[in-house]
């Protein structure tokens, strides 16, 4: 697979306890038979046991699944890419990752930080390289950087509830090229909740999940992560794959939840 694609599932709070690990993988695993094409892990993640579990849920489906990880800033050195990176695929079992992140902007400057992207892709350990949490301030330096212009996406905080990335980082990516990608569409459940998108989701016959995680990549060319550890609301969220929003149900989402009219700081979880 060569482009991003569109929906895929989270692994953030997953490894954090053992008890939970078979329901873990079952999800995931429950996402791949539904048709969810790409897996977002990261080395933070359980300190490396997300990435454990992502490597048992796709053992012998590798090739199915656009497997997303992301590095640590504080490992976003030119040569400590390079190790995290090994370090990762020895966790997920396989060969090369599809999209490799840096998790946020650090303290080892963005240059040193492509250049171990970039040998990384010259030795196909990594397809295709992208930024996490990238302000706008955050994407100028980097574009400015020798290689820079080859980051494929910026994964930023983004749902119904959480629209400031529509005034200045969302543009600055679609005249780049750069896929802005949605992390945490469903806000964490809590737009599960809300009577508006309950009301779409009701005309459609599908959950309210479904609903804000088709909302948070409507876009041509968007992406979006959303996590569940529990296979029935894995089922819930593969609504999304097939949901189309008409423009009368983009229109209530609005109003329940407007754009914001101001700019302000990139927001992350
Ligand atoms: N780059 C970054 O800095 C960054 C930051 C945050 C997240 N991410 C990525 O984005 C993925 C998704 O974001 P997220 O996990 O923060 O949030 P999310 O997908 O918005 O929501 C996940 C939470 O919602 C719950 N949930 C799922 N379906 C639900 C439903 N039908 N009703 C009520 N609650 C429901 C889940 O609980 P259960 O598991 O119990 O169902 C989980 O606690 C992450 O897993 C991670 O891969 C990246």
């Amino acid at each position: 697979m060569t482009s991003i694609p569109r929906l895929g599932l989270g692994t953030w709070q997953m490894g954090d306890y053992r008890s939970q690990r078979d329901d873990e993988i079952a999800a995931l695993r429950t996402g791949l038979d539904l048709g969810f094409p790409m897996i977002d892990t990261a080395e933070l993640y359980g300190t490396g046991i997300a990435e454990t579990l992502v490597g048992e849920a796709i053992a012998g489906r590798r090739d199915a699944v656009y497997l997303v990880s992301k590095v640590l800033p504080q490992n976003a050195s030119r040569a400590g890419v390079v190790a995290a990176c090994e370090r990762s695929l020895r966790r997920l079992r396989t060969d090369r990752l599809d999209l490799y992140l840096l998790h946020w902007a650090g303290d080892h400057p963005i240059a040193e930080t492509v250049a171990g992207f970039d040998r990384l892709v010259e030795s196909g350990k990594i397809a295709r390289w992208g930024v996490s949490n990238f302000d706008v301030h955050e994407l100028d330096e980097m574009a400015g950087v020798a290689g820079g212009a080859k980051c494929a996406s910026n994964q930023v905080y983004y749902n119904l509830a959480h629209r400031g990335v529509e005034r200045r980082v969302a543009p600055w990516c679609r005249a780049r090229g750069v896929v802005v990608q949605a992390y945490t569409p469903l806000d964490q459940g809590r737009l599960a909740t809300s009577s508006a998108v309950k009301r779409v989701a009701a005309r459609h016959g599908v959950s309210a999940s479904a609903v804000a995680f088709a909302w948070s990549a409507r876009d041509a060319g968007a992406s979006s992560v959303a996590k569940s550890s529990r296979p029935d609301r894995v089922r819930e969220l593969a609504a999304a794959l097939t949901l189309t929003l008409t423009d009368d149900d983009l229109r209530e989402l609005d109003a329940a939840f407007p754009r914001p009219t101001r700019d302000g700081p990139l927001e992350t979880v």
